[in-house]
């Protein structure tokens, strides 16, 4: 089962330059989370630093008890082989076969038989439909196969947390809305932790359990997925209605210099209300996934916390889906 991975206080610089600070949240363990965020914000710098390939200044990224800012490097390693991490870029080696780029990590960390390896390959090579083009080579298929190809290559070592840089990025709507529900697939599969960085709206509106956005410097928020789609933040708003009135420019000087200028100003048109369409499933066939249970407990535990808006779309959801009859409900006339 996936792993809680805690992060308290992150704060990030190169030199002078300033990416993120005092970053706290949780992605509770099986879950999948979502992390939006304008481009150059900070997003794989802040995946890079959950796995410790970069070093934090400030703060801690707990896992099983093994802080991966500040504990010795040996433990870290060892931290690291419970992750998978499918790169923005795909990151493959453009001279190596698909075969081999996803036996890689296997040859890299373990010491499994060849047999045993090609037997774990063929099998996530079809969990992400490349089967028939494993001989081929990156450069040979299209982004979206490429992008595939970094992601069975995360899930060969059995991953309890994976990350995932943009998944979407480079395909189209269609193949996009296979990776969302692949994703949710290989949570219904795996229970593994997961975090996915993305721009796309329509993952973020149906993939996640909870969300956050990174935004000048700050987390903006990050919890349950209803706190962020119902959010009347600005920059909420402006980037889940992908409009050009808001804080969001082109360049971050120009989000600074706007957010001063609003400050001052009188309060933006309201968004129009945003519906929240509801979660993917798992496909017919694959085993419901187990952190929706644990979701649900976890929410409405903690819903007195939560923002008016968050606490009617929690609670509307948890209604709709008692209706549906699509979890396992304790006892007649709860939920409503
Ligand atoms: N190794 C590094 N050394 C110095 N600066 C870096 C390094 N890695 C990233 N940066 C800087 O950190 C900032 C954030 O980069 P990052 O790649 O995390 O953004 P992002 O949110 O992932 O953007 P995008 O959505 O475009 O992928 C950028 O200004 C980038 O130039
Ligand atoms: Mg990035």
């Amino acid at each position: 089962m996936g792993i809680e991975v805690v992060v308290e206080g992150l704060t990030k610089s190169f030199g002078k330059q300033s990416i993120w600070r005092d970053v706290s949240l949780t992605l509770p363990a099986g879950e999948v989370s979502v992390m939006l965020g304008p481009s150059g914000t900070g997003k794989t710098v802040f995946l890079k630093s959950l796995i410790g390939l970069l070093k934090p200044e400030q703060g801690r990224v707990l896992i099983n008890g093994v802080d991966m800012v500040n504990s010795p490097e040996r433990d870290i390693y060892e931290t690291r082989k419970l992750f998978g991490l499918m790169f923005q870029d795909g990151a493959l080696f453009g001279s190596m076969s698909l075969f081999d780029n996803i036996a890689f990590p296997l040859r890299e960390h373990t010491r499994k038989k060849e047999s045993e390896i090609r037997r774990i390959v063929m099998e996530r090579i079809e969990v992400v439909g490349l089967l028939g083009a494993e001989g081929k080579l990156p450069g040979e298929i299209s982004g979206g196969m490429r992008k595939r190809a970094g992601l069975a290559r995360a899930l060969v070592l059995d991953p309890q947390i994976i990350l995932c840089d943009e998944p979407d990025s480079g395909l189209d709507p269609v193949r996009t809305a296979y990776v969302s529900q692949l994703l949710i697939d290989l949570n219904a599969q795996l229970d593994a932790t997961m975090l996915i960085v993305t721009h796309n709206l329509d993952i973020a509106a149906t993939v996640p359990d909870n969300m956050g956005m990174l935004f000048l410097r700050e987390l903006v928020t990050f919890g349950p997925r209803e706190v962020l789609l119902t959010s009347d933040e600005p920059v909420v708003s402006q980037f889940l209605g992908g409009r050009r009135e808001g804080p969001i420019g082109m360049s971050e000087e120009k989000d600074a210099a706007t957010l001063a200028a609003e400050a001052g100003a009188a309060p933006a048109v309201p968004a129009a209300p945003r519906v929240i369409v509801p979660q993917l499933e798992p496909s017919p066939g694959l085993p419901p996934r187990k952190a929706v249970a644990r979701r649900r407990e976890r929410v409405l535990g903690m819903i007195d916390t939560l923002p008016p808006a968050a606490r009617t779309a929690i609670r509307e959801t948890y209604a709709r889906d008692s209706r549906a009859a699509t979890l396992p409900m304790p006892a007649a006339g709860s939920g409503a």
